[in-house]
C-alpha cells in the first residue's frame, strides 16, 4: 500500500525536508535506511529498488555483467521469449534519431527451450529477481510460455502484447481491449506467479487497454513500448530499416510515457511499471510521481551500460535529500494536480 499524503497533498516527507543525517549512521543502521528509502511493492512482489531493464534493451543482464555490479538492480527483464525461435526482422534494423533510436529488431530469440536452458540459470545467478517477458502469435502461445515459465519459478511474468495474433487476422493484441482481456485471462489462468500486461502506446486511449487487462486478471500494467515511427533515405528513395516502420524509443519519448503512466495511473489500481525515455535518476523519479510504482531503463543502457545502477545510486541521494522515499512518492502528481484525461485540450 502507498503512504498516505499530507492534507496538502504534498508527500508526507517532502512537505518537511529532512537533514541526510543517516551517513553518520553505523553500517547496518545506513543498510535499513537505503532500504527503506528504494524498497517498493509491486502487488506480492517486494523490490529492494524500483530500477529494472526494459525488455530487449539490455539482453539476459549477462553482457551488462562486464559493465557494472548488477546485483542492485530491482529487478532484471528478459528480451520477449516466443515459443519457437523467432529470426526477426530483415536488415537495416537500428536508426539513431534526435533523442532516441528507431528500432525493427523483430523480437529475434532462440525460443523457450534455449533460454530455459542457457539463459535462465545465468540471469538468476546475476541475483536481482527475474521477470520473464513473453511474446507469442496466438493466445495459446501465451499460455504455453506461462506455463512453462511459472513451473522454473521465474519471479514474474510480463506479456508483450504488442504482437500480431496470427489466428485474431494479423491485429496486435495490445491494439484491441477484447484481445487483450482474453489474452491475460489466459494467461493468468496459467500461471502461477504476478503478471504484467505490457501495453502498446500506439493507440487511441491506453486507458482502454489498461482496463481490460487488469479486468483480465493483470497483476499489473508495464507502460510503455515503443512508438511506431519510420526513417527515410531521400537519395535512394526508400525506408532506413529493413522492414521500413520501426519502434522510436529514448528520451524523445519520454513526455509521451509519463502522460500514459499519469493517465493509466487514474484508470486502473494495479502497480505499474514505467517505461520510455528514462536516463536519469530525474527522469525516474518524475515517473515515481506521475504513478509508476518502478521504472524500467531501455535505450539509455546502450549509451551506458552501467547507467541503471547509477540510477539506483542517485535516486537514493536524491530522495534522501527531498527527505522522502520511492513508496511517498509514488503517484504524487494525482494527489497534488489537477488531472486532465481525454478531454484535456489540444495545442
Ligand atoms: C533495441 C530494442 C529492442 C526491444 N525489444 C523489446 C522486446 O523484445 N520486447 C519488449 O516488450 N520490448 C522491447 N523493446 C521496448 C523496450 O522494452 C521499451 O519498452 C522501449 O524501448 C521504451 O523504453 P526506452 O525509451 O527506455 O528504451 C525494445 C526496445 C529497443 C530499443
Amino acid at each position: 500500500m502507498r503512504d498516505p499524503p499530507t492534507a496538502s497533498g504534498i508527500p508526507r516527507v517532502l512537505a518537511s525536508p529532512v537533514e541526510r543525517k543517516h551517513d553518520k549512521l553505523p553500517l547496518l543502521a545506513r543498510l535499513g535506511v537505503c532500504w527503506t528509502v528504494l524498497r517498493t511493492q509491486l502487488g506480492p512482489l517486494t523490490l529492494a529498488n524500483p530500477v529494472m531493464s526494459a525488455s530487449g534493451t539490455f539482453g539476459a543482464g549477462l553482457e551488462g555483467r562486464a559493465f557494472a555490479d548488477l546485483s542492485g538492480l530491482g529487478a532484471l527483464v528478459s528480451k520477449t521469449v516466443t515459443v519457437v525461435p523467432w529470426h526477426g526482422n530483415p536488415p537495416q534494423r537500428i536508426v539513431e534519431t534526435p533523442a532516441g533510436m528507431l528500432n525493427s529488431i523483430g523480437l529475434e530469440n532462440r525460443g523457450a527451450d534455449y533460454f530455459l536452458r542457457e539463459t535462465l540459470p545465468a540471469m538468476r545467478a546475476i541475483g536481482p529477481p527475474v521477470i520473464v517477458n513473453i511474446g507469442g502469435e496466438s493466445v495459446d502461445d501465451f499460455v504455453a510460455l506461462a506455463e512453462r515459465f511459472s513451473a522454473a519459478g521465474v519471479d514474474a511474468l510480463e506479456v508483450n502484447l504488442s504482437c500480431p495474433n496470427v489466428q485474431g487476422g494479423r491485429l496486435l493484441f495490445s491494439t484491441d481491449p477484447k484481445m487483450t482481456e482474453v489474452a491475460m485471462r489466459r494467461v493468468k489462468e496459467a500461471a502461477t506467479v504476478p503478471v504484467f500486461a505490457k501495453l502498446s502506446p500506439n493507440v487511441t486511449d491506453i486507458t482502454e487497454i489498461a482496463r481490460a487487462a487488469e479486468a483480465g486478471g493483470a497483476d499489473g500494467i508495464t507502460a510503455i513500448n515503443t512508438l511506431i515511427g519510420m526513417a527515410v533515405d531521400w537519395r535512394r528513395g526508400r525506408a532506413v530499416l529493413g522492414r521500413t516502420i520501426g519502434g522510436l524509443s529514448g528520451p524523445a519519448i519520454r513526455p509521451v510515457a509519463l502522460r500514459m503512466v499519469h493517465q493509466v495511473r487514474q484508470a486502473v489500481r494495479l502497480p505499474i511499471l514505467g517505461c520510455g525515455g528514462i536516463a536519469s535518476a530525474e527522469d525516474a523519479l518524475q515517473f515515481l510521481a506521475a504513478g509508476a510504482d518502478a521504472v524500467q531503463v531501455g535505450t539509455a543502457s546502450f549509451v551506458d551500460p552501467a547507467r541503471m545502477t547509477r540510477i539506483v545510486d542517485d535516486m537514493r541521494h536524491l530522495l534522501e535529500d527531498a527527505g522522502t522515499t520511492v513508496r511517498q512518492l509514488i503517484g504524487a502528481v494525482s494527489a497534488t494536480g489537477r488531472t486532465p484525461g481525454r478531454e484535456a485540450p489540444q495545442p
